[in-house]
């Protein structure tokens, strides 16, 4: 909350909590929720956003900003919401789901590593085309990779419908058709279309890595975290941001 704004309590204890505003209203009814120690029952009452509000006795504190890492399974959708298939949201056990969003989306067949945070600035250095956040998948081809993509992918490659070669990207070989990839941008299925510009089809994606957040071994398919104090910290302005006029299409 803004410093020194009123609220109504019910908007105020719906924002930091899980609640409908008709729930509060019904917990105020009760009798359950306190303003600076004192039983407020009129949902409408004006608070003040530096009040402190209980709810039960546990004091409500506007939640700061949220950043998790998840291990995406196959078949969730990276939207907020999905009329068809789950979705990475539906994963997290948290409260206000509402006011997260994803940091760089994934494919529904594609597994890994996705960041989710109510933090904007913070995600836009993530996803902007301008920050070049580079992000790293293990690839599993259909077909042995030719020795010579490792330079093509290098010198950037022309996807189809596209008015600039992909940024350099760096490929490693793990063995026939089994590669890491690391990108700097974000269009559109840019890895699958890559490998199909060389006429290979990725059979599976896995993203193991965004700037230096690295996917933990200790999350199965599904699990989340808190992201660390470190890892929070280590998406950061870069030193160079390119103009924005020279960003590649991006999604
Ligand atoms: N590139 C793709 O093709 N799919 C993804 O999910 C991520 C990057």
């Amino acid at each position: 909350m803004a410093e020194g704004k009123f609220l109504r309590l019910d908007k105020a204890i719906s924002q930091v909590t899980d609640l409908s505003r008709a729930e509060v209203k019904r917990a105020a009814k009760q009798q359950r929720i306190t303003v600076n120690g004192v039983t407020v029952t009129d949902p409408a009452s004006k608070i003040l956003d530096t009040d402190e509000l209980c709810l039960d006795g546990d004091l409500l504190t506007e939640a700061g900003p949220r950043y998790f890492m998840l291990n995406k399974p196959l078949g969730y959708v990276c939207a907020t919401k999905d009329g068809e298939h789950p979705t990475v949201l539906d994963l997290l056990d948290e409260p206000n789901k509402h006011k997260l969003h994803i940091a760089g989306r994934l494919d529904i067949d594609t597994t890994g590593l996705v960041l989710i945070t109510d933090d904007g600035q913070w995600s836009h250095r993530i996803t902007s085309p301008r920050h070049h956040c580079a992000k790293t998948y293990y690839a599993h081809l259909a077909d042995p990779i030719e020795d010579n993509a490792i330079d093509k992918f290098a010198k950037g490659i022309w996807l189809n419908n596209e008015k600039k070669r992909t940024k350099p990207a760096e490929l490693e070989i793990l063995y026939r058709n089994e590669v890491r990839i690391t990108i700097s941008e974000g269009r559109y299925h840019q890895v699958k279309r890559m490998f199909g510009a060389l006429g290979n089809r990725v059979l599976e994606l896995h993203r193991e890595r965004i700037g230096n957040i690295i996917l933990d071994e200790e999350l199965s398919e599904g699990e989340y975290r808190l992201l660390t104090f470190e890892e929070i910290a280590s998406v950061t302005e870069p030193e160079f941001v390119e103009p924005e006029n020279s960003a590649g299409d991006t999604d």
